[in-house]
């Protein structure tokens, strides 16, 4: 569904990404795994086009997307929930949620999309009327998802979702995420650094180090190689 080649991408004078390529396929979890400033969000970001990739192409479902501004993307299928769980804290959970309705396509889909939302995050839906801003971490994370979900992806990019979750609420908000995947044909490409979750989830695994993807296989296979283990997370 997407397939990344030799993409290169960076800031200002400062190159980040070099020649990473990569493939996430239909109906699956496909994970990026790597330390901090490997570079995942930089690939998240020049995959999206909200940065410039500076060479390598980009490919959705077959065409070559490399240069399309972001806006174009989500109208194709494609949506990032970025790093930091973002929320409006002083908008409720129901307004929060319909701000992801921004695109024609969404807007029209709109009533629809919501009851689709609530049935997949009941826990947004007993609180419409509550500010995020008092949500706890793991449900300004689900509300995160859930906005991003108003666009009706195909394609879903999730960047650290369980940064900064207590352990419980990691394995909450990926329980949501495998739910949402599998209930919405969805394909994701999940960042992380926490590699026993990713290797539990994803079905195939990169590894990312220093702007280079320095390993890969599916997660039985890297959960089973000890110089991958070793080398690179730690384990
Ligand atoms: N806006 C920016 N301007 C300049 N340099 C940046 C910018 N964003 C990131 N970088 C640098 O690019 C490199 C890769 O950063 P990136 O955010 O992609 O890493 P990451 O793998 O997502 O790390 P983390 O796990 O900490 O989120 C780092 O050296 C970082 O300092
Ligand atoms: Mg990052």
């Amino acid at each position: 569904m997407l397939k990344i080649v030799n993409l290169e991408a960076g800031y200002g004078p400062m190159q980040v990404l070099w020649k990473i390529s990569l493939n996430a396929e239909e109906g699956n979890v496909t994970a990026l795994l790597g330390p901090n400033g490997a570079g995942k969000s930089t690939t998240l970001m020049s995959t999206l086009g909200s940065i410039k990739p500076w060479g390598g192409e980009i490919y959705f479902e077959g065409k070559d997307v490399t240069t399309l501004p972001s806006h174009k993307k989500v109208e194709m299928g494609m949506t990032l929930v970025p790093e930091g769980r973002h929320v409006f804290p002083n908008l409720t959970v129901r307004e929060n949620i319909l701000m992801g309705a921004y695109t024609k396509r969404a807007s029209k889909l709109m009533k629809e999309s919501l009851d689709l939302i609530y049935t997949l995050f009941p826990i947004l839906k007993e609180r419409p009327g509550q500010k995020a801003g008092t949500l706890s971490g793991g449900q300004q994370q689900m509300l995160t998802i859930a906005r991003s979900l108003m666009t009706r992806p195909k394609f879903l990019m999730l960047d650290e979702p369980s940064q900064g979750l207590a352990p419980k609420l990691v394995g909450e908000v990926f329980e949501t995420i495998q739910k949402v995947q599998s209930d919405m044909g969805l394909t994701v490409l999940l960042v992380e650094q926490n590699v026993d979750i990713t290797l539990e989830v994803a079905k195939y695994v990169y590894i990312l180090h220093e702007g280079t993807i320095k390993a890969e296989g599916t997660s039985d296979t890297i959960k089973h190689s000890e110089d991958v283990r070793v080398a690179y997370l730690g384990i």
